[in-house]
Formats: structure tokens, sequence, C-alpha cells
């Protein structure tokens, strides 16, 4: 007889994931021991048992996204058990258990903890281990992989809430990251993107020889992932050394950078750890040794005491600098950061004016190094396809090595599969295509 007080079994948990890569990265973790233990994962709000939120801090307006989160879990299914974790659950700490009605919050140092907690609070169902197969859903993990080899920052720049929510740096070791991807690997994904708080800052707590330089050698000569994407750095990392690894093209050419301000004062007034001329040295030296990468980069508009003058220096930077992509976002004042003590706080009015200023540069920027693609031959690994409209075909989307999304009418299965292409011309978010014969 079932005992009526006995809390409802799992059998599908909702990962819903907020912020960075290294979430990502943990999303998937926590998604593979979900599988192992016979539960089926989906990775979009919809109907479940239990929903595990990865929550992320680094704006005021992520703590309310990770909050909606939760009403959303609530009013999908209203008997489902509600985690959260991730840096939010850091920094409001378990006073978002009464704030959002959660039944568990789990803080980032005992993220590894979240599903063996989940699953003493709610068991799972028990699937024929034999039959079981991980759902059509979490065929995304296939596809690409995000493998985490660091975390933490010791830098504390002025306007940053990681280190406190991530704290001091970690590596992981180089024998570990090898592990992960090769096991990535033997699972058919096409791509790993190797992720961190400042992957720049990789071995520094391991010892000596043990930086980024020998992460990506023992990458590239002890697996053989079809493609390996470092997921950022900083201008300070970048050397020539470094560079010279980029002559196998297993290494995706695309580097993330962040710029933060293209103003030196304001540089200064933020702690970062890079001048203007720096940052201009190291996308000479990548673009000397990797014709054709794709940089992108982070940009802040409206930090404190940010003037006219000094966003204007940036909007211009980022002209000079021809990214390919840029992530901008207003400043945002978050607990436990020296920007936050600040007076010289920019008007909200100000911040949307020099946002939208920006966000057309971005536009115009990444349209210019799309078309630089238009009429040659790109290498696209395939994601999913968007159902075929009336008498068409299904639309495929994909990725260049250098983070550019490709459309691809084609009634084949593409999935997971790294096929080259002509592109043909551009669309809003990326470029159109043919196949090669
Ligand atoms: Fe957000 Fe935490 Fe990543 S604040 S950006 S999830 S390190």
């Amino acid at each position: 007889m079932t005992d009526p007080l006995a809390p409802n079994p799992i059998q599908t948990v909702a990962i819903l994931t907020l912020g960075c890569k290294l979430n990502q990265a943990e999303s998937e973790s926590m998604a593979r021991e979900l599988v192992a233990a016979g539960c089926r994962v989906v990775d979009r709000p919809a109907a479940a048992d239990a929903f595990i939120i990865n929550t992320c801090s680094v704006t005021h307006v992520a703590d309310r996204k990770s909050r909606h989160l939760v009403r959303l879990a609530r009013r999908l299914s209203p008997g489902a058990a509600v985690v959260l974790t991730g840096c939010y659950a850091e920094t409001a700490g378990q006073s978002l258990r009464e704030l959002t009605g959660a039944d568990l919050v789990v803080d980032n140092r005992d993220k590894t903890e979240v599903v063996r907690r989940l699953l003493a609070l709610r068991p799972p169902v028990c699937h024929d281990g034999a039959a079981f197969r991980p759902p059509a859903e979490a065929g995304r993990l296939r596809t690409r992989a995000f493998v985490k080899a660091q975390e933490g920052c010791n830098d504390v720049c002025a306007f940053c809430i990681v280190p406190f929510t991530r704290g001091r740096e970690r590596s992981v070791p180089v024998a570990e990251v090898v592990a992960a991807v090769r096991a990535r690997e033997a699972e058919g994904v096409q791509e790993v993107v190797i992720t961190g708080t400042q992957l720049g800052a990789y071995g520094r707590d391991l010892g000596s020889g043990q930086g980024p330089y020998a992460l990506i050698r023992a990458l590239l000569a002890e697996t053989a992932v079809p493609r390996i994407r470092f997921s950022s750095l900083q201008p300070q990392d970048i050397n020539e050394r470094l560079l010279a690894l980029w002559e196998d093209p297993r290494l995706c050419r695309h580097f993330h950078l962040a710029l933060q301000s293209g103003s030196d004062t304001t540089l200064r007034r933020m702690r970062r750890r890079y001048t203007l001329d720096r940052y201009r040295q190291a996308l000479a030296l990548i673009r000397s040794h990797v014709p054709e990468a794709a940089v992108t980069t982070d940009v802040m508009v409206g930090f404190p005491g940010e003037t006219e003058g000094e966003f204007q220096e940036t909007e211009a930077f980022c002209r000079e600098a021809g990214f390919a992509g840029m992530h901008v976002f207003p400043y945002s004042r978050r607990p436990h950061t020296t920007a936050n003590l600040l007076r010289e706080h920019v008007p909200e009015p100000v911040k949307k004016e020099r946002l939208a200023r920006l966000l057309a540069v971005a536009r115009e920027s990444a349209r210019a190094f799309r078309s630089r693609l238009v009429g040659r031959t790109a290498s696209v690994l395939w994601e999913e396809a968007q159902p075929a409209p009336a008498g068409g075909l299904p639309v495929w989307e994909g990725l260049t090595d250098t983070y550019v999304r490709v459309f691809l009418p084609s009634g084949q299965g593409l999935r997971n599969r790294l096929t080259a292409v002509r592109v043909l011309g551009l669309t809003d978010e990326g470029v159109l295509a043919e196949p090669l014969p």
C-alpha cells in the first residue's frame, strides 16, 4: 500500500539555467547525474515533477529573472519540488526560501550536492535501466558540451559580484579536464566549450607550468573531439606562445575578451587589470596569428562617474575594434561591491540612451563581420531545425567555429553533424547558406 504522506516521486526534472557558461557547465553535470539516476531531464520551462533553477546575480535583472522562474515553475507544476541554486542563491541566501517559496536553496559551495539533496527529498521513479535512453530534449548535450576547468576570481573588479558568489580561484587539474572532454567525446559530442570564471587564471593555484597553455596543449594531444572552444580570456593572457596553439584547426577561432569600457580612466576606476593599449595589442596579436578570428566582448555602460566624454571613447573604440559580437549591458548596483558605495551614479535615462547608442554600434559591427563570410565556404556544426514552413524544407541552425549562426534549409537529418556550406547572404541574426556539393 502506498503511503499517502510520502512525497511524490520524480520522473521529469526541468533544469532552468540563467547566467554564464559556467552555470551551463554545472547544469549539464546535474543533468547527467539525473539521467544516470533514471530521471528524464528537460532544459526549458515545461510541466515537471521537479525544477532546478540555476540562478545568476550579475545584475538586478538577473535576480529578478531568477525569482520569476520560481513563480513560473509553481504555475507550470503546482506540486513540483523547486530547488534554487547558483549565484542568486549565494547572494540572497536562505531568505530566498521565504521570499520565493522554494523547497531547497543550495549555495554555490554545495552545488555538486544539488542532485543528491533533491533525490533525498523526492526519490526518482525507477526506470528499467536497460531500456532507458537519455531523452531527446537532452540531445543538445551531445552536440556541444560545456566543461568546467576553473572557478572563482581573485581580481575583485569594482562592479563585480562574482568574487563574492564564486570565491577565490580554483582550477580543475588538467587530467580531470582531459578525462571530462574524453567522456563527452565518447558520447559523440562534436564541440566542447572549456569554461571558467577567469580562464586566463587557469592553473595559478595548481603550481608552475599549469597555465592555459598547458591545458590547451594537453587537450589537443590527448583528445580527438573535433572542436574545442576556449570560452573567454583577458587581454593580458594573450601572447604569441599561446596563440601558436591555434595552428591546430580543432581550436575554434573565437576569442571572448571582456572590454567593459573603452576609456582608460573608466577602466582604472573599474579596477580592470589592462589599459586600452594592452587591449589593442591583444587584438593585433590575435589577428596576426589567427586570421579571420572572431573577437567578441562584453561592454558595460553607465559605470558610476562615466562622463559623456568617456562614453564616447568607448563608442569610438568599439567601432575601431571590429567586434564580431558585443554583449552590451547597463551598470547595475550590486551588494558586496565597492562601486555600490560610489556616489556619482549615472541617471537611468542617461544609461538607457548610452545603451541604445552602443547597441547600434554592436549590430553594425556584427553585421560587418558576418558580411565578410558571404560567398565563402564555412564548416558548420548543426544543432536543431525549425519545423518546415508549408511547402518548404525545415531550416537547420548551427554555428561556425567563429560563432556565426548559420541557417540552411534542408530535408536531411543534420543534427550533430559538421558539414561544409557556402554562405549566400545575411539574415538578422546570422547568415543563410547552401550545402556544398
Ligand atoms: Fe552570473 Fe554567477 Fe555566472 S553571477 S554570470 S552565474 S558566475
